[in-house]
C-alpha cells in the first residue's frame, strides 16, 4: 500500500493515449469502496471523455488548465439530499480515485472546484452548468485521468517529519 502512496504524485501532463474502460472501472470501484459519513454513499461520478466538455472544464479555474489534456476526467459530485458531509466524503473518494489510478499505471491530480473561482465566476456553478447538474448536488473536484507524460520523484522518507508527531498533547516548538 505504501508503495502506491509513495508513487502518487499530482501529474498534470498526459499521453495522448486512451484509458481502457476496464481500468477506469477499477478506478471508479475504488471510489465506491471509500468510507462515507453514516455510510451515506451520497457520491455521484460524472465520467467525461468528450474533448469539448473537458476543454470547457479546464477553464473553470486558473489551476484546471490541464484537464483538457487528459483523455478522461471524473467530476466527483455529491447528493446533498443523501448525505451531510459533502467535503469529507467527496475528498476521500477523490483520493481513492487518485491512488487506484496510480495502481493501474495511470495518473491524476485533484482539481479543486468547490469554493474556487475562475474567469467565469464561481467554479462550482460554472461546472454545474456545463455538466447539467441540478441544484441539490455539489461538485468537490475534477479528477483528470490519463497515462503520465511527466515523471515526478516519488515521496520519500525525507518528508517524514518527526516534529509533526505529538505525544498525548500538541507541543509547539520552543
Ligand atoms: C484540496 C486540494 C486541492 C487541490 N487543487 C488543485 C488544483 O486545483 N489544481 C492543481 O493543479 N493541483 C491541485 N491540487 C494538487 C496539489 O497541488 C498537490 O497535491 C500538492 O502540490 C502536493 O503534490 P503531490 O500531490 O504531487 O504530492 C490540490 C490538492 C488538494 C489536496
Amino acid at each position: 500500500m505504501l508503495k502506491v502512496i509513495r508513487e502518487r504524485r499530482s501529474i498534470r501532463s498526459y499521453l495522448a493515449k486512451d484509458v481502457e474502460d476496464e481500468k477506469l472501472r477499477e478506478v471508479l470501484k475504488s471510489a465506491m469502496f471509500a468510507p462515507s459519513s453514516r455510510g451515506g454513499r451520497a457520491w455521484e461520478f460524472i465520467v467525461i471523455r468528450n474533448d469539448e466538455t473537458r476543454g470547457a472544464l479546464s477553464d473553470a479555474t486558473p489551476y484546471a488548465l490541464f484537464v483538457r489534456d487528459a483523455p478522461v476526467a471524473i467530476a466527483v459530485c455529491y447528493d446533498t439530499d443523501a448525505g451531510r458531509r459533502f467535503k469529507e466524503d467527496a475528498s476521500i473518494c477523490a483520493e481513492h480515485i487518485h491512488l487506484e489510478a496510480v495502481n493501474q499505471g495511470l495518473a491524476s491530480c485533484f482539481v479543486q472546484v468547490a469554493d474556487a473561482k475562475g474567469p467565469h465566476g464561481d467554479a462550482e456553478d460554472y461546472v454545474k452548468g456545463l455538466l447539467g447538474i441540478p441544484d441539490r448536488y455539489r461538485v468537490q473536484c475534477i479528477m483528470p485521468i490519463g497515462y503520465p507524460a511527466e515523471e515526478l520523484p516519488e515521496h520519500s522518507d525525507s518528508e517524514f517529519d518527526e516534529s509533526k508527531i505529538h505525544s498525548e498533547k500538541l507541543q509547539e516548538p520552543a
